[in-house]
């Protein structure tokens, strides 16, 4: 009945760490796959689900119609993360969860053509109300951007010659379709040059939906947001799917544990920095192997959690104060 198999389900509810009265914001909602199992451990606390695209947020309202007093839908992009909750929750939350990119809803069943292998009009925008679609971008943009954007989103080495066929290709006629920019890919790239086990045209793919849909660019401020919303105490749980969203989650997270960068030497500090969070998974955790062999979907997911730390006293009372404590 659903495309999509949540991932790290149990990683995510042991790092969540879930109570039974927490308010959850799901920042990811998709078919609402992790929220299921939110739902089923929250019983007098709430799940907020955001979720930009109507068309699947409707699959996870229609999911969720029985638990209409424990699951707030909103359609909405996560960049707005603050003002979301503000509106719909009015204080701080326990938990927040990312779980970034696309759903296997939209590879299988969107006909939005995020899939190389489907013949389907190449739109590639989650929201549909957005102007800009993955069409646009094929057929308007010049060489030099194209190419800047498939080596920035997709870290295609091959950018430059895919960039350039793409231009001499629609000049015969418009790139409209998933099937015949996939094409175009694949004959850029020499053939020996071909990835083992990924179909040559899983980077640009990637690379132009990432530009598309500006998941990217978002994502620093949602997480720093995220986390200002955190109750202390609460916790931040994210998996990514490729190195660019994942060094992004890892250098927020440590800029966030840094606390005062103030020289040693300085009697009192200066720079007001705090630690906010304390990181809980030093390294990634990734799909086990069974995971991998049953949804090979998840082969490169990683997870990373953080905690967001109790107010300190020290923190609570003025500079000056703190020499005398
Ligand atoms: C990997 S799927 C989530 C799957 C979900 N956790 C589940 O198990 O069913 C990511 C979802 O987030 C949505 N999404 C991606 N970026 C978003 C953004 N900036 N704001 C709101 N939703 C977003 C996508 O449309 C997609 O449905």
């Amino acid at each position: 009945m659903f495309a999509h198999n949540p991932v790290m389900v149990e990683k995510v509810l042991s790092c969540l760490s879930i109570k039974s009265n927490d308010i959850i914001v799901d920042c990811t909602l998709g078919e609402g796959g992790h929220s299921s199992h939110f739902l089923r451990n929250v019983k007098d606390g709430y799940i907020l689900g955001i979720e930009q695209d109507s068309v699947i947020l409707k699959k996870a309202i229609q999911r969720f119609r029985e638990f209409h007093q424990k699951f707030i839908p909103v359609r909405d992009n996560f960049s707005n993360l603050k003002s979301i909750i503000q509106d719909n929750i009015g204080k701080k939350v326990d938990k927040i969860f990312f779980d970034l990119g696309i759903s296997m809803f939209h590879i299988k069943e969107s006909k939005r053509g995020f899939s190389f292998s489907r013949e389907e009009p190449l739109d590639m925008r989650l929201d549909q109300s957005k102007s800009l679609s993955g069409m646009d971008v094929v057929n308007r943009f010049d060489k030099k951007k194209l190419a800047e954007i498939i080596w920035a989103y997709g870290e295609e080495k091959f950018s430059n010659r895919i960039a350039g066929l793409i231009v001499q290709e629609r000049e015969k006629n418009r790139i409209t379709t998933s099937t015949r920019l996939a094409d175009i890919i694949r004959r850029a790239i020499p053939r020996k040059h071909w990835p083992k086990n990924i179909h040559p045209a899983t980077k640009t793919f990637q690379a132009i939906r990432i530009f598309v849909n500006d998941e990217i660019e978002i994502l620093e401020k949602a997480l720093r947001d995220g986390i200002e919303c955190l109750k202390p105490g609460g916790r931040i749980c994210v998996i990514s799917f490729h190195s660019l969203e994942d060094r992004i989650v890892k250098s927020v997270f440590r800029d966030l544990t840094k606390g005062c960068t103030c020289p040693p030497d300085f009697p009192v500090c200066v720079c007001g920095g705090k630690k906010i969070i304390k990181i809980l998974t030093k390294k990634p955790l990734f799909p086990d192997e069974v995971e991998i062999n049953t949804n090979p979907a998840s082969r490169s997911a990683r997870l990373r959690c953080a905690n967001k730390l109790e107010v300190n006293f020290l923190d609570k009372v003025s500079p000056d104060m703190r020499v005398i404590a």
